[in-house]
């Protein structure tokens, strides 16, 4: 019954074609490693995000007289309003440090190189979306940090030559932060940033699967049509889409194989997770901030206001470079360097396993460099935070232009054709 009813579907919609394209049969290099664990993982938070975010907004109440208190009701009242409110706080975080994860993946093994850089780009559209969505829904309590969080934030456009105070107008559809900025958040919040990030996601796969997975190694799996002899090839059978061109090699179909290995992540993640939402759901002040359980008042600043822990590394840039307006050009321009990460690179080796000393030492500064600056950007300002601070973006904005140069002819070691 269950062949007719899907060769009834498979005649009006090709879903067992798309299956065996995407899942059954897609080649997936044998060697995925930990770090290949967080691409289906940011899927799960994806999920869990928009699932508990349609639950939290049942009860929800999006007006500056009644926001706060609705989440007190959700925590209190609503049938494990508790549960789903955390899942969904510690959701955003969890999402947060998963991308990192994900993104620290593509830079050690070169994915974002020729021929990634559209999946990369993709990538990058994800990321500033997750960042809006991020920075919206975070107004929506309407606490006190809510507040002055968005109030720092939205007057920066003000810094903007000519058009920025009436910008800044037109963001908060008021002369100050109220109840119609909460408003027009909460629509872009619930299902504008969530349609674009969902198609996005949707691209982004797509782009993966036209050009294949990267791997620990770098190397390809596709090899040109004719070049590897039968016995050599990866015994499996795959989609004709990809083996119409290519010899596949060192691969091995995505399902069952990495279906099942991906099933492990989520279970070592989601003990982490429920432990987190469970016992801290506070995240020790870094996921809920102390300010937040105050509402929201406009005639008390919080006394040092700063924004969510995955905010920080943008956020020092932004205050450790006096003028406004250059801080804020700073603070783009250092996602803009990571939009432009596969121009930056010009090297051809791929994996940190391969490529020079000078790589090495390269990407693990800028990394430590992000660190400093995640945390300088959760801690009040300071003249040694700020020396601090100002080294650390010299180390960020230094990874790329050094990687521009040495990349061109760099001291790799010779990459293995083949998987040993
Ligand atoms: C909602 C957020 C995201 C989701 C759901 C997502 C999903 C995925 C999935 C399922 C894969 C394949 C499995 C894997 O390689 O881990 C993947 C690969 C990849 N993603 Fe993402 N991704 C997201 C965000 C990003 C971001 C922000 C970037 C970087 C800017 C990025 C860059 C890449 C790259 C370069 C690959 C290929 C890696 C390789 O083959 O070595 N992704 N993504």
């Amino acid at each position: 019954m269950f062949e007719n009813f899907m060769a009834w579907i498979d005649k009006r919609l090709p879903v067992t074609e798309a299956w065996n394209k995407h899942v059954g049969q897609y080649p997936a290099p044998k060697n995925f490693n930990f770090w290949y664990f967080f691409g289906s993982l940011a899927m799960l938070v994806l999920v869990n995000q928009i699932v508990t975010g349609i639950w939290l907004t049942m009860n929800y109440e999006p007006s500056g007289d009644g926001a706060f208190a609705s989440v007190e009701y959700i925590m209190r009242d609503v049938d494990y309003g508790w549960l789903l409110r955390y899942m969904h706080s510690t959701g955003a975080s969890a999402f947060f440090i998963v991308v990192y994860l994900h993104m620290f993946r593509g830079l050690m093994y070169g994915s974002y190189q020729k021929p990634r850089e559209l999946l990369w780009i993709f990538g990058m559209l994800i990321f500033l979306v997750l960042m809006a969505e991020a920075f919206m829904g975070y107004l929506l309590p309407w606490g006190n940090m809510s507040y002055w969080g968005a109030q720092v934030i939205i007057s920066l456009f003000g810094a903007i030559p000519v058009i920025g105070d009436d910008l800044t107008t037109w963001i908060r559809g008021d002369y100050v932060i109220s109840g119609a900025t909460l408003n027009r958040f909460f629509a872009l919040h619930v299902i504008a940033l969530p349609l674009v990030l969902v198609v996005l996601v949707f691209l982004h796969i797509l782009a993966l699967h036209e050009v294949g997975s990267n791997n620990p190694e770098g190397t390809d799996i596709k090899k040109p049509k004719g070049s590897i002899p039968e016995s050599e090839q990866s015994p499996f059978k795959y989609h004709e889409s990809y083996t119409k061109k290519y010899d596949i090699v060192d691969a091995v179909p995505f399902h069952p194989y990495y279906s099942v290995k991906d099933i492990m992540g989520v279970v070592g993640f989601l003990l982490l997770f429920c432990w987190v939402m469970f016992f801290a759901p506070e995240g020790g002040g870094y996921f809920l901030e102390a300010p937040n359980f105050e509402p929201a008042n406009a005639l008390k600043t919080p006394e040092h206001i700063v924004p969510v822990w995955y905010f920080g590394p943008f956020y020092t840039i932004l205050r450790v470079i006096p003028d406004k307006l250059l801080g804020m050009l700073g603070m783009f321009a250092a996602i803009g360097m990571l939009f432009a990460l596969p121009w930056f690179d010009r090297g051809t080796v791929r994996s940190i396993r391969y490529r020079s000393k000078w790589h090495l030492l390269n990407l693990t500064q800028f990394a430590i460099c992000f660190v400093i600056l995640g945390i300088l950007g959760t801690m009040p300002a300071s003249d040694l935070a700020n020396l601090i601070g100002r080294i650390a973006t010299l180390g960020y904005f230094g990874f790329f232009i050094a990687l521009w140069f040495y990349s061109k002819n760099e001291d790799t070691k010779p990459v293995p054709e083949r998987m040993s």
